[in-house]
């Protein structure tokens, strides 16, 4: 064999057994967690080995919890029931190590799917009987293709958005339209990984101008993306927001609403970029832009990352934002001039309350501390220093500390609602109409690991319920409010996705 040939040979090899050994360790990475490893060794003598007791009454699993089953009642259950006394582990215990554990029970009592498996989840119909309403869930539409953002127009047709596609509109029989020609070009995934598609330039959210009815305005947000216009040899992508209208199944009268410059567009991919809008009762735009991993740049106004921005719904600048500055006082590729709240992890939920026009969020957690949010002009909303969650190995996160952030928790906004252990929240919307009229002004929230729907009743900024309405339902991406009052549910499974939808009986 020539010596080239060897070299190429060897090469390839080594490239083989790399591959190998980092698949196999992402796809361990699970056994080797240490609430996993602690449970095994320290709990399952007596708790059995899938958390369904080894012995009579110890089931931890499928029966209700005497002391709770909350977070912090399995925290101090493991801590102080008297029978755990004895066991000589807490001492080799990490810090955070009990609050994993309580985390590792909860999460398989609420039987989270892996990532890939819930890709691979098959939706079938259901009756739910819900403290207030008894429903059905149905499939209202098969989608080509997985969506992110479905908006119910004032006629009762939806348009949905789809990542890998763009925009159609879905009639009030559930046919699915052509797609709608000469939106923003969509580019394919690059690859998949764990079921999740990573790649740039994906669609993102569709929502109406609140005025829709009068002005046809339609608002589009999707990862915009460069390469070698930006010098780069790897894409690179960051979100953008256009509007436009449909006229004959063609999308019309363009303009930019929100773009910023190429110098902050990443090569870090759209999973988790965001781009969630809401108007305000001003007819204020707002704009979400997820962390992509920039944590040190959250608290950084001149970077768009982990902000929630603020424009005029004709893209102009309001100069009461918080850090507005006049053009000579600021650099021109700041994005200073429309962040409105900061240092978010990943915003995959905004809606606005239909009477008062508050802007509420949902934030993606670590492991633990999923949350629910009030957005309010200048809040810092503290990650990467502040979270309820755990990182994913179980230890404290500790990013914030290690990039030098410090400020008080007193200074932060906190969540309104912690979801702790975390069921992935994505979209939200306040249920108004006449359909379910007992969830009148609660909220719906969707979940994509946990593929639940949870309905939160909050008074005066404090939850005074909690129901989780619907399980098993799918990767929950968007839950909207149709004209007809009906309760629309966009889910992604496989490669397709479904609009389902809630209704009572
Ligand atoms: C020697 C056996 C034993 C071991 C080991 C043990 N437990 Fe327990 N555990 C029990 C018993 C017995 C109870 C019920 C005590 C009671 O009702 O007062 C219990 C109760 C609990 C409860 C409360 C259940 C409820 O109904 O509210 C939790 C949570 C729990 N254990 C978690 C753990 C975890 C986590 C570990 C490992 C770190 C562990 N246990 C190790 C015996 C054990």
């Amino acid at each position: 064999m020539s010596k080239s040939k060897t070299i190429i040979l060897t090469l390839t090899i080594l490239f083989v057994v790399i591959s190998g050994v980092g698949i196999w360790f992402y796809s361990t990475k699970d056994q080797r967690e240490f609430s996993k490893v602690a449970y095994v060794e320290y709990c399952a003598s007596c708790h059995g080995d899938g958390m369904s007791g080894a012995r009579d009454g110890l089931d931890l699993f499928s029966t209700a919890l005497i002391y709770g089953d909350d977070t912090e009642s399995l925290i101090n259950s493991i801590q102080t029931l008297p029978v755990h006394g004895d066991i000589a582990w807490v001492d080799d215990f990490p810090e955070t190590g009990i609050k994993a554990l309580a985390l590792s029970i909860s999460e398989r009592r609420q039987q989270y799917p892996s990532i890939s498996d819930s890709y691979q989840f098959s939706f079938s119909p259901k009756t739910i009987e819900s403290t207030y309403h008894r429903f059905k869930v149905e499939r209202f539409s098969e989608l080509k293709h997985r969506p992110y953002s479905i908006a119910p127009m004032p006629d009762g047709r939806n348009l949905v958005s789809e990542k890998l596609r763009g925009l159609s509109v879905v009639d009030t029989a559930g046919n699915q339209s052509k797609l709608i020609e000469g939106t923003p070009e969509i580019f394919d995934k690059f690859f998949s990984a764990d079921g999740a598609y990573v790649g740039w330039r994906h669609a993102l959210e569709v929502a109406l101008h609140p005025d829709y009815a009068n002005n046809g305005w339609i608002y589009f947000s999707f990862a915009d993306r460069c390469q070698l216009s930006c010098g780069s040899a790897i894409p690179q992508s960051m979100v953008k927001v256009v509007r436009g209208r449909i006229v004959e199944n063609k999308w019309k009268d363009e303009e930019t609403i929100w773009s910023v410059d190429k110098e902050h567009y990443t090569v870090v991919p759209d999973a988790l970029a965001g781009g969630r809008l809401a108007f305000d009762k001003d007819n204020f735009l707002y704009v979400t832009v997820g962390g992509k991993s920039f944590y040190k740049n959250l608290h950084d106004m001149d970077t768009p990352y982990g902000k929630v921005h603020r424009v005029k719904d004709n893209g102009v600048v309001p100069n009461d934002n918080p850090f507005w500055l006049s053009e000579n006082e600021r650099d021109p590729s700041s994005t200073r001039n429309t962040v409105y709240s900061y240092g978010h992890r990943a915003l995959q939920g905004l809606t606005e309350h239909p009477i008062s026009g508050k802007i509420w969020s949902t934030e993606m957690g670590p492991r633990g501390g999923d949350e629910v949010n009030r957005i309010v002009k200048n809040g810092n909303f503290g990650w990467p220093l502040y979270t309820n969650g755990l990182d994913y190995d179980s230890t404290e996160i500790e990013i914030g500390a290690d990039l030098g952030l410090d400020f008080p928790i007193e200074e932060t906004v906190l969540p309104v609602v912690d979801f702790t252990p975390a069921p992935a929240l994505s979209n939200l919307s306040f249920y108004h109409g006449e359909k379910f009229s007992d969830w009148h002004g609660d909220m719906l929230i969707g979940s994509l690991k946990a593929m639940s729907i949870y309905r939160l009743r909050i008074t005066d900024g404090v939850l005074v319920e909690k129901e989780t309405i619907a399980t098993q339902i799918g990767r929950i991406r968007d839950i909207e409010i149709g004209a007809d009052g009906l309760v629309y549910v966009a889910i992604e499974h496989g490669d397709n996705g479904s609009i389902l939808r809630l209704v009572p009986i």
